[in-house]
């Protein structure tokens, strides 16, 4: 849909993820200059070219090979951009490392400085490779009317993460390294969003792959499901993939127990085991951070209900208390439609806006004077909140993360950032294990949520390199590329 609605619904800066915008806004040049075939005839072919010349009077032949020519030429001028930001993106690796633990800094990357926004790079990025191999698939070179597009960068990025994640995979050296964990988004990632994972799903047999060639592999969710029971309900959504290991013949014990559910982005773990033949709910003293175990159940608590508090305002103010419900966990407060009831996309993003505005008022209030125990009136209040002042000064931050599900809006306690990050240290908490440590950038996390405000995957870049996709289609896409480079290393 191109409407003027659109194109300023997408200029909404939540939406937008500014390094791939800058790097369109870079391709749009060679399009505008290049693209054009009788732009191309009349600057390469001056002298003999008539002001009257028209592109329809060539005979056919002529034409391809016009076309070809300009398709070549927009190829070298698209690659000469897509060179210059890899050399960028090296540069900005490169000061970074300069800055790791640095008191006084190095002046940042030009890259940084043009794009504030950018995060930190695990590894290069080999973009032309990668620009010329979605080249063929996409056709970008070949297109005079419609530019390089936002997809079309998303999807080179994508390629260049894979080629540059494969690049390194060694299977000999241990030392060296290599990819080691994929973790999974679940909702539009794995499934459709609120679907379940089936066995036909093209995804199931990719990831069963994955695990033959040794990889951990993980569901980083946001779905919360808590304790023991919790493992039932993931087996509801994963069903397709758990049967299918737990059926295999062609799998070890050990790459079985090679899969991971992380549930409520960083809540919950669960391990497929084989003696119970199902995953297994991991008790958190076994994997909880210090840090994470100081936090304060009371401020969990205010957090929750203030969030919830929130909601329901928001459901009267839209007018969504007859079609919709809050449901309210022990670490997590979101709004659902009811059945046959869809939110519109606007209510959505208003939603988890104003919701995102009230967890930075409440994480303030929290840290500040203004939560003090003079404003308690009540003295058996004022003692439990006086104790809990306690625990409010012992924590470090609590992690929350707001985010817009397409068809919900949840307040979630812990984020994927730390979901990816307390993985890498459990699998490694036998330092034994001979792919220990796992790095950053030997870490890849697929998932469909990277529009910077109201995502829950945009976190996980802080811990691991990602690949964003729009549909499991896409997951299955990148996976296909990622599982033939490593076959072919390892053949
Ligand atoms: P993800 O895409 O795998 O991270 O899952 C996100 C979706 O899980 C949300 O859009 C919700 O529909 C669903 N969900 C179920 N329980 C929870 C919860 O406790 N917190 C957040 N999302 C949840
Ligand atoms: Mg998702």
């Amino acid at each position: 849909m191109t409407s003027r609605y659109r194109v300023e619904y997408q200029l909404k800066s939540h939406r937008r993820d500014e390094l791939i915008e800058w790097i369109k806004g870079l391709l749009a040049v060679p399009f505008v200059l290049h693209a054009d075939a009788e732009n191309h005839l009349r600057t390469t072919n001056e002298a003999n070219f008539q002001s009257t010349d028209s592109l329809s009077s060539l005979p056919q032949r002529s034409f391809d090979k016009l076309e070809d020519q300009v398709a070549m030429e927009c190829q070298k001028r698209y690659a000469e951009v897509f060179r210059d930001v890899e050399k960028l993106i090296d540069r900005t690796i490169y000061i970074d490392k300069l800055n790791e633990g640095l008191i006084v800094q190095h002046p940042e990357s030009r890259l940084r400085k043009l794009v504030p926004s950018v995060g930190k790079f695990f590894t290069s990025l080999p973009l032309v490779e990668a620009f010329l191999i979605e080249d063929e698939r996409r056709f970008i070179s070949r297109r005079r009317l419609v530019s390089p597009s936002f997809n079309d960068v998303r999807i080179i990025l994508n390629t260049a993460q894979v080629l540059a994640l494969t690049k390194i995979y060694d299977l000999d050296n241990h030392k060296a390294d290599r990819l080691k964990l994929i973790t999974f988004d679940g909702d539009v990632t794995l499934y459709e969003d609120g679907q379940n994972l089936t066995p036909d799903a093209p995804v199931v047999e990719r990831l069963m792959k994955l695990l033959k060639l040794n990889m951990f592999i993980a569901v980083v969710t946001a779905a919360g499901y808590p304790g023991k029971s919790g493992a039932e309900n993931y087996y509801y959504r994963l069903k397709g993939l758990l049967d299918r290991i737990k059926e295999s013949d062609e799998l070890t014990d050990v790459q079985k127990e090679n899969f991971f559910v992380m549930g409520g982005e960083s809540n919950y773990l669960f391990r497929y085991n084989v003696r119970a033949g199902k995953l297994v709910f991991i008790e958190a003293d076994e994997w909880y951070p210090p840090l994470m175990a100081l936090w304060s159940k009371f401020k969990i608590n205010y957090i929750m209900d203030s969030t919830y508090e929130h909601l329901l305002l928001l459901q009267k103010r839209f007018d969504l208390v007859d079609n919709t419900t809050i449901i309210k966990k022990e670490r997590s407060v979101g709004i659902i439609p009811n059945k046959g009831y869809k939110i519109l996309r606007e209510e959505l993003e208003e939603m988890v806006l104003s919701c995102s505005n009230k967890l930075n008022d409440i994480l303030t209030k929290l840290s500040s004077d203004l939560f003090s125990i003079d404003t308690v009136s009540d003295h058996q209040e004022r003692f439990t909140r006086r104790n809990s002042l306690v625990e409010l000064t012992q924590d470090e931050n609590i992690r929350v993360c707001a985010f817009n599900g397409g068809q919900d809006v949840w307040v979630d306690i812990g984020d994927k950032a730390l979901g990816v990050e307390l993985l890498q240290k459990f699998l490694c908490r036998e330092e034994l294990l001979q792919s220990c440590p796992i790095l950053k950038s030997e870490s890849l996390h697929v998932g469909d949520q990277f529009a910077s405000v109201g995502a829950n995957d945009y976190k996980a870049r802080l811990s691991a390199c990602t690949a964003w996709i729009a549909s499991p289609r896409e997951t299955v896409a990148i996976l296909d590329d990622l599982i033939a480079r490593m076959e072919d290393i390892v053949n």
